[in-house]
């Protein structure tokens, strides 16, 4: 989820973010530089971090069920797709059904895409794979244009538009919903949207998973501080901050923070500015909602959507929610 090198939006951002006299606070897409990204792979592959593979056996499990609520030809849209690995289950399902499928991974960092087009087409020469490197709304405008185009006319086949991993839950509640609201402002009303939600659930079970043992979460998180300092020219001293992630239950999310260990004063030279820390304050870095079937409905409801099927894993951790619109 790489959002690209604009230097002068990050420093807005992290200025603004930590002038904040209640709580200092940045954007979580910061997080996600070159660096990020490949510690968040990891991370998805720690013991602790429940969600992906409980996404993944929610996949391989329901595929052909899942499909088979889609009676037209399938467009599979990807919102965020990295490297495409969840998504490989639904291919197969879905040509076992059409001759042909139309694939549109959309990603901002062009990392992946380029890499994911040649290798799924090779794999597959059923698979017509067309990678946008665009942010997601604007992404999905540009699918409808490629298909209308190529005279792909809408009454023939279903989108299905697939929002994998919980991502979901790092958007505020009303940006969710004003996600989904782009979201379905941009569809017709015989496609689909499969999102994955993170379920709430013992906190004994989520904490672990954003403190993983092998310290990947924390590598993550205060990487940040590496990037003010080389980005912004900031020093920031490593020693001195530490990882802090807990489950607060009265807001059903995650909150990740960085935490100083001591009163301290930093200076960002590109900033001109110098920001105080008490030992303790903290800088809140993201959030992560869990949710349940009822907050799940009434996001639907509020965007334009009903809950057309649900799947879940054994445990009921993991959803992965099929929305048609109404
Ligand atoms: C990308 N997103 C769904 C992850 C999550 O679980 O909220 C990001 C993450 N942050 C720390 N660990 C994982």
């Amino acid at each position: 989820m790489y959002l690209g090198n604009n230097i002068d939006g990050f420093r807005n951002d992290i200025t603004k973010g930590l002038r904040n006299p209640q709580q200092k606070s940045t954007p979580s897409k910061y997080l996600y530089d070159t660096l990020g990204s490949q510690l968040f792979e990891l991370i998805t592959e720690q013991p602790e971090y429940y969600p992906t593979r409980t996404e993944i056996n929610i996949l391989k499990n329901n595929s052909s069920e899942l499909i088979k609520n889609i009676s037209k030809d399938i467009v599979l849209i990807e919102l965020g797709s990295g490297s495409s690995k969840k998504t490989q289950y639904l291919f197969h399902e879905i040509l076992r059904k059409q001759e042909k499928l139309y694939y549109f991974p959309i990603d901002i960092s062009m990392n992946f895409l380029d890499s994911i087009v040649t290798s799924l087409e090779t794999l597959n020469k059923n698979l017509v794979v067309r990678g946008i490197p665009d942010d997601y709304i604007n992404g999905i405008k540009q699918c409808n244009n490629i298909l209308f185009e190529n005279n792909i006319y809408f009454d023939t086949f279903s989108r299905l538009i697939v929002f994998f991993g919980s991502s979901i839950g790092n958007f505020e509640p009303e940006e969710a919903r004003d996600f989904l609201k782009q979201i379905r402002l941009n569809i017709h009303d015989k496609d689909f949207l499969l999102v994955g939600f993170d379920l709430i659930k013992d906190v004994d079970l989520i904490e672990p998973a954003y403190n993983d043992k092998a310290g990947f979460t924390s590598k993550f998180n205060l990487n940040l501080l590496n990037r003010i300092n080389n980005e912004l020219r900031g020093n920031f001293d490593m020693r001195k901050f530490h990882h802090h992630a807990f489950y607060n239950s009265s807001k059903n999310r995650v909150e990740m923070h960085i935490k100083s260990r001591v009163d301290q004063t930093i200076s960002i030279l590109t900033i001109d500015e110098n920001f105080h820390f008490d030992a303790g304050e903290t800088i809140h870095t993201e959030n992560s909602y869990k949710y349940d079937l009822t907050k799940i409905e009434n996001l639907a409801s509020r965007s334009g959507f009903a809950v057309d099927k649900v799947f879940s894993d054994k445990n009921d951790w993991f959803n992965l929610v099929l929305f048609r619109p109404c």
